[in-house]
């Protein structure tokens, strides 16, 4: 039997913070621990080796801590190494813990939502790459046709906190301007990836109007309360107590400013962590 613990809380950086706070409006009665590898982030570039050994410490140093439930708030990090964390490190660390990512619960709601059956994604390199949501998207909806752009300079802007300059304005309307160029029938864009949602205001202004945006939070959200609703043992292993622990591999400091952009408060104490060597 496990003994109950916080759920945790994943992200190469920031970005898993959009997700935390949907999941805090929904179920605000769990604890967490919320863990971004500031020190190696940007994940989005990085081998797929080198993002599941990175993951792979992230879950250890978490199921360490006493969660029993990882959230990998990242697609980069769900694209490249949940299905082997789930299916290779899991059975071997504890088959009882869970680690669950955030593309199945986003390409779950996509088919009741576009009408074109036409779908763009924008994400890392790492997650167009990987083809994780047209593979995703193909075994529910196989009608659907997705397009995939890459916007390798979106997470930089984010993470240095430049989320609505002219720098961020003139890159969103760049990759987005691509990414409509190769289908114009897509009425329905997935931002995928944690980090997007702080874009909103220019991803907004340079969509064609009438495109339906994704932003993930609130459906990670609702597949977590769901999963947790049908998974009682799991449920009765996340303790409740409403508190949130945030634990960086880089300056605390840093990293309880930049959280006030993401997570609209103030965050209180941030604690430092090691994962590995820093590369
Ligand atoms: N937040 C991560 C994601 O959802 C990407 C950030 C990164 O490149 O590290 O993909």
């Amino acid at each position: 039997m496990l003994k109950p613990g916080a759920i945790g809380v994943f992200d190469s950086g920031y970005g898993g913070l959009t997700i935390l706070s949907e999941i805090q409006k929904v179920m605000p009665e769990y604890d967490y621990y919320y863990l971004g590898d500031n020190s190696r982030a940007p994940y989005g570039p990085r081998s797929f080796e080198v993002v599941y050994e990175f993951t792979l410490q992230a879950v250890e140093a978490l199921f360490g801590m006493g969660c029993n439930l990882v959230i990998l708030a990242c697609n980069t990090a769900s694209a490249k190494a949940l299905r082997t964390i789930q299916q290779k490190n899991l059975p071997l660390i504890d088959p009882e813990k869970r680690v669950l990512g955030v593309i199945r619960p986003t390409v779950e709601i996509v088919g009741n939502i576009t009408k074109s059956r036409h779908v763009g994604v924008v994400g890392t390199v790492g997650t167009i790459q990987s083809e994780s949501y047209p593979i995703e998207i193909s075994k529910l909806y196989p009608d659907i046709q997705v397009t995939g752009e890459a916007c390798p300079m979106w997470v930089p802007l984010v993470e240095n906190g430049e989320c609505d300059s002219k720098g961020a304005r003139y890159f969103v309307k760049d990759s987005l301007f691509k990414l409509f160029i190769k289908d114009p029938q897509i009425d329905t864009l997935i931002l995928g990836c944690t980090h997007y949602p702080l874009l909103m205001n220019a991803i907004r202004s340079y969509m064609p109007n009438g495109t339906n945006l994704i932003s993930q939070g609130e459906y990670v959200a609702r597949s977590l309360r769901d999963y947790l609703n049908r998974h009682t043992d799991m449920d009765a292993a996340c303790t409740k107590g409403g508190a949130t622990r945030y634990f960086t591999t880089e300056s605390p400091e840093k990293f309880a400013e930049a959280a006030k952009i993401f997570m609209n408060k103030e965050i209180g104490k941030v604690e430092k962590i090691e994962l590995g060597n820093c590369y």
